[in-house]
């Protein structure tokens, strides 16, 4: 029996119609602009997202890389959330690629409150380090899945054009804060300058992303994208495995959704003092051990085909997707109540 695996929503594999689409999909040489499916992916999800254009790239990763590249001079300081992917979980990358360094700001559930960002832009002239830009993370990651929304967005972005700074928006899980606002696409994605958006996350493509924006800053994007290495040739298969999954995995997020909710309304039953289910809005949950070790939790629920992601000493980190049904989530939080409650093992 396949392991109930909650550790990611990027451990999903790809569904029988999605490799369909992929073994079906008219290609070329997309560095000549000659695949077809590339180039619908990019103007399909540009115009969704209410943007120019869009460029793609193998990871989430490339696409914000290239577009910090593109939008933020060398040398600059990028604000953003103590906690968000592009300060905490990319290797350094901007500090290398795009050659900026980041002002950090702790929000509410690695949220930015549009207040705290004005005060954290350093004063304008030498030798202050320049404000290259703000980027913003919908939904945030390590905040729990946490929705800036529409509104808040927008005045992130007041913000930015009262400094004269572009909005960078790392939507990684996009789709899955569309999904739990149900706002209009083209406004969120407007509200950003540029921002990248994932399909290899709550969507179930096995690869893919893209760089979103205005015309010149995505030309400039694709410029970037060859020098890093991420150009690629026959790529209509990856990106029709994308529009499959837009066109057929996201009106099921809100079921993910669901599934994280019951999950941590199941375990605050028993364990208040553990997650508050009023935080889980999208599909990732953190929940805290209490005494117990996460590692040591995770190993137990392992030995059942239990799989989450230990975060820190004493917290677990849980995330639905397509691969685990509500039953399948349903046994998750009933071994995660039974582990918690155990004593530690000698
Ligand atoms: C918020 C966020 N941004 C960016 C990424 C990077 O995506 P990739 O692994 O495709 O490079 C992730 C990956 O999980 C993420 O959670």
């Amino acid at each position: 029996m396949d392991p109930i695996d909650l550790r990611s929503d990027t451990v999903t594999r790809p569904t029988e119609g999605m490799r369909r689409a992929m073994a079906t999909a008219e290609v070329g040489d997309d560095q000549y602009g000659e695949d077809p499916s590339v180039r619908a992916l990019e103007e399909a999800v540009a115009g969704l997202l209410g943007q120019e254009a869009a460029v793609f790239t193998p990871t989430g990763i490339m696409a914000t890389q290239i577009l910090l590249r593109a939008l933020v001079p060398p040398g600059s300081e990028v604000v953003c959330e103590a906690n968000a992917h592009v300060v905490a979980y990319e290797a350094g990358a901007a500090a290398i690629n795009a050659q900026v360094q980041f002002r950090t700001v702790t929000g509410d559930q690695g949220r930015l409150a549009p207040q705290q960002v004005r005060g954290a832009l350093r004063p304008v002239g030498f030798p202050n380090t320049e404000v290259g830009a703000i980027s913003v993370e919908e939904t945030t990651n390590r905040g729990g899945g946490a929705v800036h929304g529409l509104e808040r967005l927008r005045a992130l972005r007041a913000v930015a054009d009262e400094r004269g700074v572009p909005l960078h928006g790392d939507g990684a899980r996009l789709w899955n804060a569309l999904a739990a606002t149900g706002e209009d696409p083209a406004a969120v994605g407007g509200s950003c300058t540029a921002l990248s958006v994932c399909l290899s996350k709550g969507l179930g493509a096995p690869v893919g992303s893209l760089a979103v924006g205005p015309a010149a800053v995505i030309a400039d994007a694709r410029v970037w994208r060859r020098r890093f290495g991420g150009a690629m040739r026959q790529a209509g298969v990856l990106a029709a495995a994308g529009s499959y999954a837009l066109a057929h995995h996201r009106e099921r997020l809100g079921e993910d959704h669901a599934n994280a909710h019951a999950i941590a309304e199941r375990v605050a039953a028993v364990h208040g003092d553990l997650i508050e289910p009023t935080s889980v809005t999208t599909n990732i949950l953190y929940v805290g051990t209490g005494d117990r070790l996460a590692s040591e939790v995770a190993a137990e629920l392992a030995e059942q085909g239990i799989l989450v992601a230990a975060f820190g000493p004493h917290l677990l980190r849980l995330v639905t997707h397509l691969d685990v049904d509500a039953a399948g989530c349903r046994r998750a939080a009933e071994a995660l109540v039974a582990a918690l409650a155990a004593p530690e093992r000698p």
